[in-house]
């Protein structure tokens, strides 16, 4: 008989957000009931895991390895026979799972029915459950289940429990491959590598013990075992075996759960608080001296992260130590498990000798992240998968905390709203965006929400919230959320309704929905009228949905795409001073205008003060005038203000709502920008624009020149090396941005700064390890230039090829691919992909045909090669969360409906073997289509506009 529970009970609560207002939140992703429990996604409510006895069992020899599970459980509520617990790809001894009730210190036997996975009852399951079921339905209390399972520690990928590897040189040239074990588990991989209850809501304490037999020949003295939690007596070294046990854990999630098995050695610190109290902490890498020497800044920088976090979130970081590990290959960039988070080498190592300004800053962004999850995700963790935002989202937020501690001239936060905001609204503005909030029904789902959504936008709103309620009533909330939800979980509105109370005005709850639960944002239009009430100004404020492109025909929201909007500003007074206003609400059910009004007669206003919102500003024609000399005479002195201000032109340009030549005349008065950000932004708005018109030969070679003169003043007030010790870190990004984009627009080969490039590298390949030193803040510059202004022998090509063999260091590898990829030169491009699929390819094999694509000469390449090779690529990476979407976004580039057609029909079909790209191939071609439409709109104009700067 089968029996139909209705979907919907348990999939949303019910919030209450105003007076009358009610909105359903989704929560528990539920799907049908139909013959079983089984049948849904989720486990079961009534059987919660409370602690796990694990055994692991390694064998270094053949990658082979047992195991031994056993899990305590808490049943609520009677009538239970159905115990589920997630794997995948094991093998279960089913005959030796055994089920027992727990009474204090009494463990009875109780009788198994039959035992199977859900692929028994239907093939098409893809839960990843093994069903005990009991002879007799039990009641409510503690139950114990033992499972005896085997796996394979994995060769091919890196995910579960993996192998990963590098290549040891010898003095006398002989080279030896060393093997490193680890795991990689978020989100959906622990069940992979043993029998758990696999939901972030499960948390459990986990008590491991780790065996590894290693085979003759390996000095096994030279190895060691990493777990969360340190160990619980000194491993015992015998008979090639390692043998650890760990200390039990804190209540964790299984997603958290993680191991390592290496001969690194480590660099050690200790965070030491008032209390005397004290966190251990070690970054282990690689022997090498130079991996050594690159493990201290990570040892620098995490003590102060910490200190400032336990500020911030007012709890300590629970543990008493934290490993940090930097592996040779790895996923993504880090994975934050508890007490032993995980990098790859580029991400935690920095050479204070060779390494650039921008590594640097990149392994103190991604510590400050992962440790930001310690807390934020760890200790208090979503309840499912919809709110990744939550944990992501956060960390992204709370991560230039750390940063801005542990590094205090950097002023990161003025890189707010530059690096995030806008990365996000790119995203978000288009019709195949999705909500911060979303319904996830299968792991391929899951792994494609790790996007520029859940964290940039995430990110971005965090920021609003904590800029409109006021840092310090933010802090007292967040005190709050932490303190109630502290080894717990929670949804979003458990967030919301905590910071709530701390701040007096508007409802937390009822604003921040409508960011979270419908896409997108608005653009907000403000008209002066300064002739109605002399002296005064009456501000008339309107919101409307900004959106590039037009709505999929389905595309509706219960707020209507209207959203709760602090409206700040700063203004000028008419012959006084620029001043900043007070923040407005703009409310979603308001009529469909506000006004406010200002004591004073004002020349210009400019919204969204310091970019701090998520949202565009508009202004009627005579405002944009004001606001374009004011950026130009310097009365808009904020860099974030004049930064947010030519962002928000050039949206409300693409989408018709200001003159594209308007906005374009913005530009003009760059030459005179010295401020990085700024600079930086119309670099780009530039560049986007003239890559529209890219077609237009004569309109193009006026972009470069515009471009060129942009940046010589740049160039020429700078030196090629430091000129002072610790300058401000805007000053090597300014290095870099200039210089790199300087010679590229110039196209001479006998410009100074060319010729100077060229020189450096000749210097360099002769002698990379003297060498690297003194052009680590332009090595990219140097890299690309020799590339682009290569003979027609490609010598400069075929050397750099040589370094990039011999490099092992990534961030440099990266550099060198990114220099490569820009020949244009198709018959040794084409050379460079096939050696890409070579197993020792250098930084991954996507890399190459990624950057490749990245340059207007080479977009029908790329494209050729990434669907010849699709097979190849899709066998590769169609698990893993960021690659596989990196890949299919690049013909996003094309803006023909012809290659809108070749592109849906190529990916038609695939599905299957998309896997984790599947929602960024809809957005490619919703950017593609985004192209179409910006070319008929706009291409005129722009071509015009390029092409009449050189009639003048
Ligand atoms: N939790 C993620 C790691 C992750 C990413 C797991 C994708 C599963 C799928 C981690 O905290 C993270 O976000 N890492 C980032 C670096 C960070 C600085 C943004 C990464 O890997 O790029
Ligand atoms: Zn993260």
């Amino acid at each position: 008989m089968r029996i139909s529970i209705g979907t919907l009970i348990g999939i949303c609560a019910l919030v209450q957000v105003s007076e009358g207002a009610v909105i359903d939140v989704p929560t528990r992703g539920e799907r049908d009931t139909v013959d079983g429990p089984w049948d849904n996604i989720r486990l079961p409510e009534n059987i919660a895991a409370k602690a796990y006895t694990m055994t692991l069992n390694i064998n270094w020899g053949t990658m082979n390895y047992t195991g031994v599970q056993e899990v305590t459980m808490e049943v609520t509520g009677d009538d239970t026979k159905y115990f589920l617990i997630h794997t995948s790809g094991l093998v279960i001894d089913k005959t030796a799972t055994t089920l027992h009730k727990v009474v204090g210190d009494v463990v009875t036997d109780l009788d198994i029915k039959r035992t199977f996975m859900d692929t028994e009852k239907k093939a098409e399951l893809r839960h990843d459950f093994y069903v005990v079921e009991s002879t007799d339905a039990v009641t409510a209390g503690t139950y114990k289940m033992i499972i005896s399972f085997a796996g394979q520690v994995q060769t091919e990928k890196l995910t579960g429990i993996y192998r990963s590897k590098y290549i040891r040189k010898y003095q006398d040239d002989t080279e030896v491959p060393i093997y490193q074990i680890s795991t990689d588990f978020e989100p959906v991989d622990a069940r992979t590598a043993f029998p758990c209850f696999d939901e972030p809501a499960q948390k459990a304490n986990w008590t491991t013990s780790i065996k590894v037999t290693f085979p003759p020949g390996i000095d096994i003295n030279e190895y060691n075992i990493l777990s969360n939690m340190p160990l619980k007596e000194a491993p015992t070294k015998e008979n090639q075996i390692i043998s650890a046990k760990f200390k039990e854990s804190v209540p964790m999630s299984t997603y958290l759960v993680c191991f390592a098995v290496s001969d690194f050695i480590f660099k050690e610190a200790v965070h030491t608080r008032a209390d005397g109290s004290t966190v251990l902490m070690r970054v282990h890498a690689r022997r090498e001296p130079e991996f050594q020497a690159s493990a201290s800044y990570a040892l620098q920088v995490t003590p102060a992260i910490i200190k400032e976090y336990e500020k911030f979130y007012k709890v300590n970081y629970p543990l008493e130590k934290l490993d940090q590990i930097a592996l040779p290959e790895f996923n993504s960039g880090a994975m934050e498990n508890w007490g032993l988070i995980t990098y790859r080498e580029s991400s935690l190592l920095y050479n204070p000798v060779t390494s650039s300004t921008a590594e640097k800053q990149r392994v103190c962004s991604v510590i400050a992240h992962e440790v930001a999850h310690q807390w934020f995700g760890n200790l208090v963790t979503m309840a499912w998968w919809n709110d990744l935002w939550l944990n992501e989202g956060f960390a992204s937020f709370v991560e230039y905390y750390g940063i801005d501690a542990a590094e205090p001239t950097w002023n990161i936060l003025d890189f707010f709203y530059p690096d995030e905001v806008t990365t996000a609204m790119n995203f978000d503005s288009s019709p195949s965006s999705h909500p911060i909030s979303v319904q996830v029904s299968s792991p391929e789902e899951l792994s494609g929400l790790f996007d520029t959504i859940s964290y940039r936008k995430g990110s971005s709103i965090n920021w609003m919230m904590q800029k409109f309620m006021g840092d310090e009533n933010f802090a007292t909330g967040l005190e709050n959320y932490i303190a109630t939800n502290k080894y717990g979980n929670a949804y979003m509105v458990d967030l919301f309704d905590a910071l709530n109370p701390a701040y007096g005005g508007v409802n937390v709850t009822k604003v921040m929905l409508t960011w979270t639960l419908q896409m997108g944002f608005p653009y907000v239009t403000a008209a002066l009228d300064t002739t109605t009430t002399p002296g005064s100004t009456i501000i008339t404020l309107e919101q409307n949905r900004f959106l590039v492109g037009d709505a999929k025909e389905d595309d509706t929201s219960e707020f209507g795409y209207k959203w709760h909007i602090p409206f700040s500003y700063v203004y000028k007074v008419k012959d006084g001073a620029v001043e900043t206003g007070v923040t407005h609400w703009l409310m979603a059910d308001d009529e469909s205008s506000k006004t406010i009004t200002v004591e004073k007669e004002l020349e210009w206003i400019k919204g969204n003060a310091d970019g701090n919102f998520y949202y565009l500003s508009n202004y009627e024609e005579a405002t944009w005038t004001a606001l374009a000399s004011a950026l130009q005479n310097g009365e808009l002195t904020s860099a974030t203000d004049k930064t947010s201000l030519v962002y928000d032109v050039f949206r409300l340009a693409e989408t018709a709502k200001v003159a594209y030549s308007k906005a374009l005349d913005m530009t003009k008065y760059a030459k005179a920008e010295s401020e990085y950000v700024v600079l930086s932004r119309i670099l780009s708005e530039v560049l986007t624009a003239g890559d529209g018109v890219r077609s237009d030969e004569t309109a193009y070679t006026e972009l470069w020149k515009y471009v060129a003169a942009m940046l010589k003043p740049r160039v020429e007030d700078m030196t090629w090396d430091p000129k002072i010790d610790n300058e401000p870190i805007t000053s090597p990004k300014m290095r870099d941005m200039a210089l790199r984009n300087y010679c590229r627009a110039v196209k001479d080969k006998s410009d100074a700064y060319v010729v100077e490039a060229l020189n450096k590298f000749t210097e360099f390949a002769k002698d990379p390890a003297g060498k690297k030193s003194g052009i680590k803040d332009v090595f990219t510059t140097v890299m690309r230039t020799a590339i682009i202004y290569d003979d027609t022998e490609n010598t400069n090509w075929h050397k750099m090829w040589k370094l990039l063999q011999d490099s092992d260091w990534e961030a440099d590898q990266r550099i060198y691919i990114a220099a490569l990829a820009r020949s244009s030169n198709t018959t040794v491009l084409r050379q460079m992909i096939e050696d890409s699929f070579s197993e020792d390819a250098k930084a991954g094999t996507w890399r190459y045909l990624y950057y490749v694509s990245y340059h207007g000469d080479n977009y029908d390449l790329a494209w050729e090669l990434l669907q010849s090779r699709w097979d190849e690529y899709a066998v590769q990476y169609n698990t893993t969360s960021f690659t596989m979407g990196y890949l299919v976004q690049i013909p996003e580039v094309f803006d023909t409906q012809e290659m809108y057609d070749e592109v849906k029909k190529f990916f038609d079909g695939k599905e299957s073997n998309i896997g984790t790209g599947k929602k960024t191939v809809e957005e490619t071609l919703a950017k593609i289509k985004s192209n179409i439409k910006w070319k008929k709109e706009h291409f005129e104009s722009v071509k015009t506009w390029f092409t009449d700067l050189g009639s003048k």
